[in-house]
């Protein structure tokens, strides 16, 4: 989607009026938040407003200033204050709390594992103590590619309580992809695991771990391997001499060995997380430790209604910020039991998810509309086969459609729960559009109204603001800053500012009120004052609530000697919500074959990763391009979703869109 009248097609097909569900008087009751001024006290009390969420953790030393806004878009919250996060999500807890379960995890394989919060004071200790054996210092980045087993959360919480950001990089990736983040990152040290089970295999994870560091420019010295089963490790792993080192020889030589959290500025950056953007090259989201951490905290106890006695389970990844905001950090600073489960939905059987939700008795259950999609199509008997009871339920990642969520209130939530529909960002470190559930009623499709203290807006393309609640469709802008926002791109301030302010912002100001963070969103703010969310406008996709840059695929793509030119774009799907089709002109003298179907795929999964496999691949002759040579993928879209071509005459050769259609319809 590219101009106003594509984004007023997919409102159309989107805008049915909804009816509002009510929270029930006994969720509402017991609600972490019914002050109803809330939202007028953020908006008159802005910024200072946000010191309630700070409150919310343990500082070493209290901040001088809420938000230092003195070098706009690089602000700094609570400046001056000093803290430790592996602190405020561990040791502070351990009076009121140490024999509570922080991390309940169920592996694939039907393993649990209960840690207590004494327990995860002890092995984050003793990873803290065995990342600095392996050389790790204050500030070095450590990269991770763990998959969820505890070793993630530890090593995560381990790297904070020294002062060493973390940048964990989703299991699912692929070595090329790893290779490119540790390089991006300059780490010295990688952390992996051997193995862990998918479907029922054990895969060998860390020889992906092997090919990366044989693959990146950096020369790593240290890759710290976890082994999946206590002490054992997977029969087809090697370990390399003098570099790779076994996790569980460094933790026994530091069986009581206790360590410092470090006192960490507030500014200081916590972890990176990489995300595709609008060129080739994923960008490190960079988060702060103070402002980060206050704001996944008070949306974790606001917006998700978390209490300490709760048992809390967000079937996400932690290898994408969901997981680190939503099962780690935000859930762990307030002391709750926080549920992680190894495996696939579906193994050994569709009632997976539901037998555990039984099993541990959650509360409140956190997953994504591909997830709901999923369930609904395997159908309602699975869920109920067993006794759960939810009080709260979360989507997020993607728009939900309303026959969605209505069977996700219904059929999961008994028609009792309330839902919450979050929108956020990897950039934004938590919620920015959700209601607080006791105080406005759900409507299915909308994530709802700004959260306290947010000043979202709609702009035309010319950046001109939209007027307000007046239901009409533009680009989604933040207008104020706030404590979760990241910090800047890992190393490349100049792309910070290109990618989420150039566009809307007067960039030569030094005054706040001139600097615009475009989300990249089409939105709508509707008259009742909900927002809700449309979906990409820029080159970046969502597929199956994985966010994925339309450049990284073509240059993948590319890559592949047989083709000479490739465009990609995305197909509304009904489960997954959009999939990557892709567009092939072949080298002269190549002609369209499986088997060079089957190495565009192996390209995409080499360079990203398997969860990015194309759906479809078109060989064809031309692509649509403008006079200037540029690829109008907005045309291929439309194919690709048997829409209308609409208007064709700016092309250079006004016939190629039809020629496309007409040869994707022979394939
Ligand atoms: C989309 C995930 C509609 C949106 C937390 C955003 C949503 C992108 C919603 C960020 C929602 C996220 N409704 N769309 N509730 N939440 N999105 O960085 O397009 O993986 O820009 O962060 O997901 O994806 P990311």
């Amino acid at each position: 989607m590219s101009d106003d009248d594509d984004i007023d097609a997919a409102l159309e097909s989107r805008l049915t009026e909804q009816e509002y569900f009510r929270p029930s008087p006994d969720f509402v009751g017991q609600a972490n938040c019914t002050d109803s001024d809330i939202y007028d006290r953020y908006e008159e009390n802005y910024p200072e407003a946000f010191a309630e969420y700070a409150e919310l953790l343990d500082w070493d030393e209290r901040w001088d200033q809420v938000l230092d806004d003195s070098n706009p878009p690089f602000y700094g919250w609570f400046t001056g204050g000093k803290l430790n996060a592996s602190a405020n999500c561990i040791d502070r807890h351990l009076d009121e709390r140490k024999n509570q379960t922080a991390l309940l995890w169920e592996g694939e394989d039907g393993t649990q594992r209960n840690i207590t919060y004494q327990d995860l004071y002890r092995e984050v200790n003793q990873m803290a103590a065995a990342l600095k054996d392996a050389g790790v210092e204050e500030d070095d980045v450590v990269t991770l590619h763990l998959p969820m087993v505890p070793a993630l959360p530890i090593t995560m919480l381990a790297c904070a309580r020294i002062g060493a950001p973390h940048s964990e990089v989703f299991a699912g990736f692929s070595a090329q992809a790893l290779a490119d983040r540790v390089d991006d990152a300059d780490s010295d040290v990688v952390v992996t695991v051997d193995g862990y089970y998918r479907r029922g295999d054990f895969l060998n994870h860390k020889q992906k771990a092997d090919e990366a560091l044989d693959l990146a420019d950096k020369d790593v010295d240290k890759l710290l391997v976890w082994e999946r089963h206590d002490g054992e490790l997977h029969e087809d792993v090697g370990l390399q001499d003098g570099r790779d080192l076994l996790v569980s020889e460094l933790m026994a030589d530091n069986e009581r060995a206790t360590v410092e959290p470090v006192s960490r500025d507030a500014e200081d950056p916590l972890f990176l997380m990489y995300t595709s953007g609008t060129t080739g090259k994923p960008k490190g989201c960079q988060h702060r430790t103070g402002g980060y951490l206050s704001y996944a905290t008070a949306t974790s106890k606001y917006v998700l209604d978390i209490e300490p006695e709760d048992t809390y389970w967000c079937a996400a990844d932690i290898g994408w910020i969901t997981g680190h905001s939503y099962i780690v950090y935000g859930p762990l600073a307030l002391g709750t039991t926080s549920v992680m489960y190894e495996g696939a939905p579906d193994h050994p059987h569709k009632g997976r998810i539901w037998e555990i939700a039984e099993k541990y008795d959650v509360d409140v259950f956190h997953t994504s509309p591909t997830a709901v999609r999923m369930f609904m199509k395997w159908g309602e008997q699975y869920p109920q086969d067993y006794d759960f009871d939810f009080r709260h339920m979360t989507t997020v990642g993607e728009p939900i459609q309303p026959e969605a969520w209505l069977w996700y209130y219904k059929y999961i939530g008994d028609e009792d729960a309330v839902i919450v529909d979050t929108w956020w960002q990897t950039e934004t470190g938590g919620h920015l559009i959700t209601n607080l559930p006791a105080l406005k009623d759900m409507k299915p499709g909308s994530a709802g109204y700004p959260c306290p203290g947010i000043e979202p807006a709609i702009l035309d393309d010319n950046g001109e603001p939209l007027e307000e609640a007046a239901g009409r469709a533009g680009n989604l802008v933040i207008e104020k800053p706030w404590p979760g926002m990241l910090q800047t791109v890992y190393g490349d301030d100049e792309r910070f500012i290109d990618e989420y302010w150039r566009d809307f912002s007067d960039t030569d100001s030094d005054d706040m009120a001139d600097w615009v963070y475009k989300a990249g969103d089409g939105a709508v703010h509707e008259r009742d004052g909900y927002f809700r969310i449309l979906g990409r406008l820029d080159d970046v996709m969502n597929v199956a609530g994985h966010r994925l840059g339309t450049m990284e695929l073509e240059s993948a793509v590319s890559e592949v000697e047989d083709v000479a030119e490739a465009a990609v774009v995305s197909r509304e799907h009904d489960e997954k919500g959009e999939v990557p089709d892709v567009y092939v002109i072949l080298r002269e003298g190549v002609e369209p074959s499986e088997e060079v179907r089957q190495r565009i795929v192996t390209a995409v999964e080499e360079e990203i990763g398997k969860f990015a496999r194309p759906n479809a691949i078109a060989f064809v002759d031309d692509l649509p391009k403008t006079r200037s040579g540029k690829i109008m993928r907005r045309l291929l879209e439309n194919i690709s979703n048997d829409e209308d071509l609409g208007d064709t005459t700016t092309l250079r050769d006004p016939s190629v869109p039809e020629r496309i259609r007409d040869q994707v319809q022979d394939d």
